[in-house]
Order: structure tokens, then C-alpha cells, then sequence
């Protein structure tokens, strides 16, 4: 266990941050004193919020390599190197059968969640001093199935495979990799209707605040690719990976702390 890394002054960057779960980090690093870029493909609605929480704001899409290169080379020589990285931006693709589901969409889906995780964690590395923290907003459906969106539950697979495999590079540099797999949280990525529906059958919603807790916990706790279970009603806990049967190190990482 280690401190919580931001303190007044400290850079932190979110993705994703206009809305939802990244709106609430904005507003809570800021609480903390932190200096807060965001990175929004659609910061428009957010900017009041924005702006009360005195964030910089970079209207760029995650999954444009060259463009989030040159907004995190810009932070860094403005606001200063990021100790916090909360690479959070993610779409749904709101299909139970993915089948129904054209190309474009299939394609915007990987570019989004998969490609705009790795090319921030990616264009984060160079400016992240030892000590950093990148931490991933993953989800529940990346740790298990999510029969409401297949290939929304195979992208956040992606991302928690990749967060656990390239933690040791990361850490070799000082900087933690670890993310956050929340279940249902109460956003607009969920939409209003499914969750008036959600509440009228008495199913327990996650707030904003409850993931940002869990996103406390990964930053204090700073386990290099763990991946930490938000749940209402519970305490954020690492999800405790099984071995592979018959898998030798460094494929079998059961005895890792996870
Ligand atoms: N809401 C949930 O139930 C839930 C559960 C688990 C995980 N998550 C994950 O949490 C993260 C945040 O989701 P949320 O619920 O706060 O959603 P949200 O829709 O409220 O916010 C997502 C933000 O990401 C931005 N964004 C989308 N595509 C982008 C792109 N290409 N480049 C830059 N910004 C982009 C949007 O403009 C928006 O501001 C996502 O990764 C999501 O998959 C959400």
C-alpha cells in the first residue's frame, strides 16, 4: 500500500472526461488540487462542469494515434508531466446479437475501446514519470460474459488482458498500470430509459462517486495489473485471476498477488 499520488498542483489526464464516470475524476482530482486535462471527443454539454472544475480541455478522439501523441507532448510541456492517467473513454455497442452489427460499427467499437486504450496508454508512457499511475476504466463484462453486448464484453476483455500483460514493462519504468472493471454505473452511456427500467425492478445501480472510490483504492493500492471489482453495496477488491492449468511462468500467474 502506498499513498494517494495527486496532490495539489499534480497533473492528471482524463479520457473521456466530459461526461459520466471521467466527469466525476475530473471533478474529484480537482478537489484535490490536482491540475486536470481532459480528453473528449464531445466535451460540448460538459464545458460549465468543465470549467467549474477549472480542467483544460482537449476536444480529440482517443483512437486518433498521431493526434493523442501531440495532446499529451502539449500537457506535458504546459500543465506539466501527468502523474495520474485515467484512460476511461468508452462507447457501448448496445447490440445483444453483434451480428445485426455493420462493419463501421464493429470497427468503431475496437477503435474505440481497444486501439484508444492502448494508443493512450501509448502516447502516456513518455511523459509519465516514475511514480505515475495509468489506470484503465475496464468493466465487469471484461471479467466475465455480458450477454447485453458481446462485443462490448470482448473489447473490455481486450483491454483487461492487456492492462494485466503489459504491467511489468510499465512497472519496469515505475509507472502502475492497473484498472477499474465496474458493473452497471448510472450514465449516459447506459441511457435514461434501461435505467428508469434498471430502478423500476429494484436492480442496484453504481454512482459515479462509487467507481471513482474504486478508482481510489487502484491508485492508493498501485498493484501493477490488477484489476479492481466495483460493485454496490461492496469495497473495490483486485478480481482474483485463476492459473492456467498446465501453463508455465510467464503465462501462469498464479502466484502473482491478484
Ligand atoms: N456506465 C456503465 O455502466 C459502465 C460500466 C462499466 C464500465 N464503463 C466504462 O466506463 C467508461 C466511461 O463510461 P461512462 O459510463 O462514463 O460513459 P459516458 O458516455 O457518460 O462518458 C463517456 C465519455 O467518453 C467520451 N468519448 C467517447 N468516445 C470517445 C473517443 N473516441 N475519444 C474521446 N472521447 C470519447 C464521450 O464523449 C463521453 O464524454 C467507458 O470506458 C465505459 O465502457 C461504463
Amino acid at each position: 500500500m502506498s499513498a494517494y499520488p495527486l496532490g495539489s498542483g499534480d497533473v492528471a489526464v482524463v479520457t473521456g472526461g466530459a461526461s459520466g464516470i471521467g466527469l466525476r475524476a475530473v471533478e474529484r482530482f480537482a478537489q484535490r488540487g490536482a491540475k486536470v486535462a481532459v480528453v473528449d471527443l464531445n466535451p460540448g454539454a460538459a464545458q460549465a462542469a468543465l470549467a467549474a472544475a477549472g480542467s483544460t480541455v482537449y476536444q480529440y478522439d482517443v483512437s486518433d494515434r498521431e493526434a493523442l501523441d501531440a495532446v499529451f507532448a502539449d500537457i506535458s510541456s504546459t500543465l506539466g508531466p501527468p502523474k495520474v492517467v485515467f484512460a476511461n473513454a468508452g462507447i457501448h455497442a448496445g447490440a445483444a446479437d453483434p451480428f445485426t452489427l455493420d462493419g463501421d460499427a464493429i470497427e468503431t467499437m475496437l477503435n474505440v475501446n481497444v486501439k484508444g486504450v492502448v494508443w493512450t496508454i501509448g502516447a502516456a508512457r513518455p511523459h509519465t514519470p516514475p511514480g505515475g499511475h495509468i489506470v484503465v476504466t475496464a468493466s465487469l463484462s471484461g471479467a466475465g460474459p455480458y450477454t447485453i453486448d458481446p462485443l462490448y464484453s470482448a473489447t473490455k476483455h481486450a483491454v483487461v488482458g492487456f492492462v494485466r500483460s503489459l504491467a511489468p514493462l510499465l512497472q519496469s519504468e515505475g509507472i502502475t498500470l492497473s484498472a477499474i472493471a465496474p458493473g452497471i454505473v448510472d450514465t449516459p452511456l447506459v441511457g435514461e430509459d434501461v435505467v428508469e427500467l434498471l430502478k423500476s425492478v429494484n436492480f442496484d445501480l453504481l454512482s459515479t462517486d462509487d467507481v471513482i472510490d474504486a478508482l481510489d483504492v487502484a491508485l492508493t493500492e498501485a498493484q501493477p495489473g490488477a484489476c479492481y471489482i466495483s460493485l454496490p453495496g461492496m469495497e473495490p477488491v483486485p478480481y482474483r485471476f485463476r492459473g492456467l492449468p498446465g501453463a508455465r511462468v510467464p503465462l501462469d500467474d498464479s502466484s502473482a498477488p491478484l
